[in-house]
């Protein structure tokens, strides 16, 4: 197995190497190419984010396997406005400030089982200033779900159909720092 380091990126080197990481984000997700190239242009429009953070895992012989990035969530955002609908009141006070929403998250399928999920995981949070970290993933028992479970996430909403997917979604969350997932 060939080692692989996690490099912490700002906005516009991830700007620069977004077609790798839309490579990497269809094969992950098993999506056509043509949803890496619509996905590119919003993920450059992300780097604009306050709070943006990225982390990239790359192979020893330079290759990007993997990468990681998201930033602080904001009404007026898709997502957050979204997910603030779909919340309870209490549970949407308690969760959607101070909090970074981590949008992408993929590693190579080849690469996968070798820990650089979780590496890139819990580096970004290690390195962010917030309270929370959310997302959202496919409801369903994926090795996305399980892994956010080792690292503490708890459910902020089950069984939530965002606009145009037809597949249930949880939003998570955890409190920063993450619960050591060992
Ligand atoms: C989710 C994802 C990012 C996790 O990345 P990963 O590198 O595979 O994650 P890890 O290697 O840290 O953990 C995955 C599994 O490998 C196991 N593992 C970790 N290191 C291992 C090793 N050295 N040897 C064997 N197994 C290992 C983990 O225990 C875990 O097992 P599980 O699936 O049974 O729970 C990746 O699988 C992925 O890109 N999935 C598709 C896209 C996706 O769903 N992204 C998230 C959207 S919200």
């Amino acid at each position: 197995m060939t080692a692989t380091r996690i490099e912490a990126w700002t906005g516009q080197q991830f700007a620069v190497r977004v077609q790798e990481c839309m490579h990497i984000y269809v094969r992950a997700m098993h999506y056509p190419e043509s949803a890496g190239v619509h996905r590119a242009v919003s993920a450059r429009k992300h780097t604009d984010h306050e709070g943006f953070a990225c982390r990239a895992a790359i192979a020893d012989d330079g290759t990007l396997v993997g990468f990681g990035y998201g930033y602080t969530t904001r009404p007026g955002q898709w997502w957050h406005d979204l997910v603030r609908r779909a919340l309870d009141r209490d549970t949407a006070r308690d969760w959607l400030h101070d909090a970074f929403e981590l949008s992408e998250l993929h590693v190579l399928p080849s690469r996968q089982r070798q820990g650089i999920g979780q590496r890139l995981l819990t580096s970004l949070a290690d390195g962010i200033p917030h309270a929370n970290m959310l997302l959202s993933t496919p409801d369903a028992d994926t090795r996305a779900f399980r892994m956010y479970r080792r690292q503490g996430f708890v459910d902020l909403t089950r069984n939530y159909l965002f606009p145009g997917d037809s597949r249930p979604f949880a939003v998570l969350g955890a409190r920063l720092p993450l619960a050591d997932g060992d």
